[in-house]
């Protein structure tokens, strides 16, 4: 297995703090800020009809909660197994030490029913984040095991209200009940799309918020497939920062594109009269869909978004341009006559997509190969070129890459781990090869995702 020896994982299931210490991160002599999840069974009324029977969440009772971090506090997540079956906890956009990246087979073995998994880690930067099972990672997704991951500046930037909205459909009848949770036509298409829109595994919620202050909004959208444009309206609204990453300069809050994996940072300014409602669109062409109202309530603080500190930058090192190599990635169609992959994580029995023709077999023992490999401290140009007529939101574990052109369109000088690629779009980011090991690279619609849309790329 590469760059994991047997030891290795003896230590990393022992979650010792030797272990950690071990893994390339400096342990910080301050005691590690402790969090337990158990990841369980339930059932939990979704649609007003009936309670949705063998959901999944991160706790026994209710919908999986936000974790809130502190940047630069070691921190303990105590991982429990309650379901039948394997599983592992991947921190999203998290650049954190290879070991603690929860890829089956890749940085660790799956946690076992009933066993649990100690997940340490400093986390360096700042921002919106999420977490969220990498086995059988359709199923235990669809099933509601998506939750939103919150690391707190060290400064406080001036809200008055911290407010994450975990934006996700599931795929429900009319009954409240599980459907199919994706149909293969759909997988080797644009995906299969949920039935019932949800924030915070609610139809619709509305917020009661202070009147005329000052509320930052987390919205996570960490649904399977829907790439969705979002807007806020009827109140004063800014996206200060994206996938965790503060914007130089804020951007409306509308027309705001936002791909499964992706993250937006929002300023809300609540209206000032009692009862005045602002909502948070879902933009369709069929008409807009509210997925959430903010109610003002009480008199106005009357606050003003421009008392806001700008948020600091992360440390995210910036490539050296010029003599950055540039590696190729191709993102095509799985090549003829490949015949679908077993896996222990949750095939779904076909392959239908590839990254350089090569439809990654993952979540099973090894051996595979990276699809390159980047020498430490190195930067790095990624050509990544979508040649199917459909949208890939590509991901990078450990490493955040800064976006450079596209042959489409004018991109923002945006640093992210999710971005994504138009139809037949071929873009350029760029990255400092910092982080050693193997970092899973995949399309983030998960249909895409588990029928050979995925690799690793290898840090050394
Ligand atoms: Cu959000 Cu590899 O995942
Ligand atoms: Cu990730
Ligand atoms: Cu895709």
């Amino acid at each position: 297995m590469p760059g994991l020896s047997r030891r290795e994982l003896l230590l990393g299931s022992a979650g010792t703090v030797a272990a950690f210490a071990a893994g390339g991160i400096a342990a910080s002599t301050a005691q590690a800020a402790e969090h337990a999840l158990a990841l369980s069974y339930l059932d939990h009324g979704i649609l007003p009809e009936a309670p949705t029977k063998g959901m999944m969440s991160f706790v026994p009772d209710g919908p999986p909660p936000v974790l809130r971090l502190r940047q630069g506090r070691k921190t303990a997540i105590e991982v429990k197994n309650a379901l039948d079956e394997v599983t592992s906890v991947h921190w999203h956009g998290l650049r954190l030490a290879n070991r603690m990246d929860g890829v089956p087979y890749l940085t660790q073995y799956p946690i076992e029913a009933g066993q649990s998994f100690r997940y340490e880690f400093t986390p360096p930067d700042a921002g919106t984040f999420w977490y969220h099972p990498h086995c059988n990672t359709l199923e235990q997704i669809a099933r509601g095991l998506t939750g939103v991951l919150v690391v707190e500046e060290e400064e406080d930037p001036g809200f008055d209200r911290d407010l994450p909205l975990n934006i996700r459909d599931f795929r429900l009848g009319g009954d409240g009940q599980f459907i199919d949770f994706y149909k293969a036509r759909n997988a080797a298409r644009g995906g299969t799309l949920g039935t019932v829109s949800t924030v915070n595994w609610q139809t619709g919620p509305v917020y009661d918020l202070d009147a005329g202050s000052l509320v930052r909004l987390r919205l996570a959208v960490t649904d399977l497939t829907r790439v969705g444009t979002y807007a806020i309206s009827g109140a004063q609204a800014r996206v200060i920062a994206l996938d965790s990453n503060p914007l130089p300069k804020p951007l409306p809050a509308n027309a705001l594109t936002l791909a499964p994996g992706q993250r937006a940072d929002i300023a809300l300014r609540v209206p000032d009269s009692e009862d005045e409602v602002a909502t948070l669109l879902l933009q369709k062409p069929s008409g807009d869909k509210v997925l959430a109202r903010f109610r003002a309530k009480g008199a106005s603080a009357e606050r003003d978004l421009r008392e806001l500190r700008p948020l600091p930058q992360n440390p995210v090192p910036v490539p050296d341009l010029g003599n950055a190599e540039v590696l190729d990635f191709v993102f095509g169609w799985s090549p003829e006559g490949d015949a679908p992959q077993q896996s222990l994580c949750g095939s779904l029995g076909y392959t239908f997509w590839s990254i350089n023709r090569i439809a990654w077999p993952g979540d099973r023992p090894g051996p595979f190969d990276p699809l390159a490999t980047m020498k430490l401290g190195k930067s790095y140009i990624l050509r990544l070129r979508n040649e199917t007529p459909n949208a890939h939101p590509i991901h990078l574990h450990g490493l955040s890459f800064q976006l450079l052109r596209s042959n489409k369109r004018k991109l923002p000088p945006l640093v992210t781990d999710t971005a994504l690629l138009l139809e037949e779009e071929t873009m350029d980011v760029a990255l400092v090869a910092d982080n050693p090991g193997d970092w899973a690279f995949h399309c983030h619609v998960i249909e895409h995702q588990k029928t050979g849309l995925a690799g690793f790329l290898r840090v050394e």
